[in-house]
């Protein structure tokens, strides 16, 4: 079978040419799902030109409209998951029923703010002056850059794309190089549902190459960003010169609190799910364990039994708990930051390279016990299947642990005491507090976001979503008197 060949689409037309880049699939690296031809500069420049000269239009589009092309779109993601769901799998490693599970996400946003764009978001009330009218309403802010991760190839993608489009933007999107295969999909199948040409553009391409045009041309309004600490405050500098509209989602050092007055398998099981499902690679990961020394010990002795019983295989193999990391730069990332725990004292569990029947990034999940606050493990995002420990006396010493991340996005406490989940949820310093969940797994209708160094901008998601894809308007009437 020849391989499938995978193109930025720019004013709703494929745009050949450009260096060719294979998509190869992690659990397999003789497997090339496709091979996506890299657009350069100019493509860049191409796509947020279709994107402006389609602002017009589609800003005036009715609600109603735009609602239909949501609604199909998702109509028709649902009805593809499995297909869909074993791509992503394919292409980017997390397990197929995760991978599943996130193409369903992607629908059920769509389909989200395929009611929101119908839902009532003015305001019209009396001036403080006698007989003058006010309305405030939102309006679209215009062109919108959309830069993605490849952890979240298709549900990132969709929660930054569906209300951008729902509120009359028109759209660049640029995936992570590691997954252009889904999003491609993504695109398309919402250019089909009804979208006019140019309303939402593809970029295959170097960040380094497109970035500069999708971030910093005068045609672009907003940018909308989740990924690195680093390439986030680039274009929050950027942003400075050009005052681009700027919302970034950036690392996540998330603690999980375990407490003596934990359910212990509760505690296993948030641990299990949070620090590696998805292989870890998670901005909402759990990847430090807070744990107080009356359980201290129980905990990590059932942490290493079920860690021991965790199937490390291929991402849509029969049974698998853990997929392979998503390439080997991640795999050494992942492996040195074992090394430097090993060297500051940490005594670490798991983390050997694990040998499949294909050739893939496989690791087995890691539990580096022993560790401090200071400890470079716990001030750096390592985005894999690690864990550290740190031993705290008790939970007031346990809260002080938690809050010295400077990437607050998520943490979570495990606890049967209410007094503890209740002063936890009030006095965490993330964005977004589980108490006997794990960190990460979140809800589309509510809003997703960190403090510190974490997010920039107005919240991700749900209600919040109209502050960063609209602009708001104030206008005044007087009206006279009949
Ligand atoms: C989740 O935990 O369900 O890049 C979502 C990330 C986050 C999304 C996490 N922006 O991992």
């Amino acid at each position: 079978m020849s391989t499938r060949v995978l193109t930025s689409v720019v004013g709703g037309t494929a745009v050949r040419g450009g260096d060719a880049r294979p998509d190869v699939n992690p659990s397999d690296t003789s497997d090339v799902v496709a091979v996506a031809e890299i657009g350069d500069a100019a493509v860049a420049r191409a796509a947020v030109d279709a994107a402006a000269a389609a602002f017009g239009a589609w800003s005036r589009t009715t609600p109603w409209e735009r609602s239909s092309v949501l609604d199909r779109a998702g109509t028709e993601v649902i009805a593809r998951a499995d297909e869909l769901g074993d791509l992503l799998a394919r292409e980017e490693g997390k397990t197929y029923p995760e991978a599943r599970g996130e193409v369903v996400r992607a629908a059920q946003i769509l389909k989200y703010f395929a009611g929101t764009v119908l839902q009532p978001h003015g305001l019209a009330l009396d001036s403080v002056r006698p007989g003058i009218e006010v309305t405030v309403t939102r309006e679209p802010v215009g062109v919108v850059s959309v830069i993605t991760p490849w952890n979240f190839p298709i549900a990132i993608p969709a929660w930054k794309i569906a209300p951008a489009l729902a509120f009359g933007n028109t759209v660049v999107f640029k995936p992570a190089d590691l997954v252009p295969a889904s999003a491609w999909e993504l695109v398309d199948i919402l250019n089909r549902a009804g979208l006019p040409p140019g309303a939402l553009n593809l970029v295959l391409g170097r960040g380094s190459v497109v970035g500069p045009v999708l971030t910093s041309s005068p045609d672009v309004d907003a940018v909308t960003f989740t990924g690195s600490v680093d390439t986030g405050k680039g274009i929050l500098h950027g942003s400075a010169a050009t005052g681009t509209k700027v919302q970034l989602e950036l690392g996540g050092k998330n603690p999980l609190v375990v407490t003596e007055n934990a359910d212990l398998a509760v505690a296993v099981e948030c641990a299990m799910q949070g620090g590696f499902g998805s292989t870890g690679q998670r901005c909402t990961a759990s990847s430090i364990l807070v744990v107080t020394e009356g359980i201290h010990d129980r905990f990590v002795d059932a942490m290493t039994e079920r860690m021991s019983r965790w199937k490390v295989g291929d991402a849509r193999g029969e049974g698998v708990d853990m997929g392979p990391v998503v390439d080997p730069s991640q795999l050494a990332q992942d492996e040195d930051y074992l090394s430097v725990a090993r060297a500051q004292g940490a005594h670490v569990i798991g983390g050997e390279r694990v040998e499949c029947a294909a050739p893939g990034h496989y690791l087995a999940p890691a539990l580096a016990v022993g560790t401090s606050v200071g400890d470079r493990i716990n001030a750096e995002e390592v985005f894999g299947p690690v864990m550290s420990v740190i031993r705290v006396s008790d939970y007031d010493e346990a809260l002080v642990a938690a809050n010295a991340s400077t990437m607050n996005l998520s943490a979570g406490v495990v606890t049967t005491s209410l007094a503890e989940a209740s002063h936890f949820k009030r006095h965490s310093k993330a964005g977004m507090v589980m108490v006997n969940l794990p960190t990460a797994g979140v809800d589309f209708h509510v809003p997703f976001g960190g403090r510190g160094e974490s997010s920039h901008g107005p919240r991700e998601q749900g209600t919040a979503a109209v502050e960063f894809f609209t602009t708001s308007k104030t206008a005044y009437t007087a009206p006279g008197t009949p």
